[in-house]
């Protein structure tokens, strides 16, 4: 039988909030925040971030630079007494031939994709052991599971990060932290030709916030989604034969 739902606003921190699929789940979320805390890299985001959302708390921050994610974690424990959402969904995207990837396109997705996260879970434990119903949400790919052609070091990041989430489930399961590893395939986040191909960012922004508001007591471990109509697990249109 299904417990009610106790309705209680949240502390919601999304990196990567500054467009695409992050801003989606932003605006998605915002009503069920107490405090959103968002998170981007480039001056530009982080000004448009201000003008939309002015009571968020929102910050300027290299996430694949150690030292300047160490200073904003230690700015966001001075700030706030929990944490009760962590979204992990900061990234770029490296499609290349395995023979054309490079050694820097292999570190500095594996900065943002893996190493990041590791250092803000990590750190923000203390936060988040302090919540009533703490949740660690990570935004994958569903390269993690069609193996897609062209994507070697961005999939080996992703399947990383999903691994990674699947390992803390169990491991941090005496917190009652609960972990969910979203892998979407491809989303319209650069108006491309084709949308119907695509799920749109709002969707991404839907799943999120469904899984913010299930009870305490329910563990959505992964979801795999795409559109009806993509391209799946064929060579993608966008990478070069
Ligand atoms: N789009 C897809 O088809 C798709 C499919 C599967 C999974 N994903 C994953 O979904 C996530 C979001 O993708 P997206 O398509 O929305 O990408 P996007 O439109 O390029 O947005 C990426 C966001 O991440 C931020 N970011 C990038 N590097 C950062 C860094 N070093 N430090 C802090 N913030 C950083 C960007 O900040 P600025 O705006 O300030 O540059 C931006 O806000 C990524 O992890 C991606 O791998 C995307």
């Amino acid at each position: 039988m299904m417990k009610s739902k106790k309705v209680k606003k949240k502390n919601i921190l999304i990196t990567g909030a500054g467009r695409g699929i992050g801003l989606a789940i932003a605006k998605a979320v915002e009503d069920v925040a107490e405090n959103l805390i968002l998170v981007t890299k480039s001056k530009e985001s982080f000004r448009y971030l201000e003008k939309y959302f002015p009571r968020a708390r929102n910050f300027n921050v290299d996430l694949s630079n150690e030292e300047k994610t160490t200073k904003f974690i230690a700015n966001i424990k001075y700030e706030f007494d929990r944490l009760d959402v962590l979204i992990n969904n900061a990234g770029f995207y490296v499609g290349k031939k395995f023979e054309e990837t490079t050694t820097s396109d292999f570190e500095e997705l594996y900065k943002i994709h893996l190493k990041a996260p590791f250092l803000l879970i990590q750190s923000l434990l203390p936060l988040l052991k302090k919540s009533d119903c703490p949740q660690v949400i990570n935004i994958s790919s569903a390269a993690n599971f069609v193996r897609i052609p062209g994507e070697s070091a961005y999939t080996a990041m992703k399947a990383g990060l999903s691994a990674m989430g699947d390992v803390l489930r169990n491991e941090l399961q005496r917190y009652s932290i609960r972990f969910t590893t979203i892998h979407p395939n491809a989303v319209d986040t650069r108006n491309f030709e084709n949308p119907q191909d695509f799920l749109a960012p709002e969707d991404m922004g839907d799943v999120v916030l469904f899984i913010v508001n299930t009870h305490p007591y329910c563990q959505i471990s992964n979801i795999e989604l795409s559109s009806v109509s993509d391209w799946r697990g064929n060579w993608p249109p966008w990478i070069p034969k």
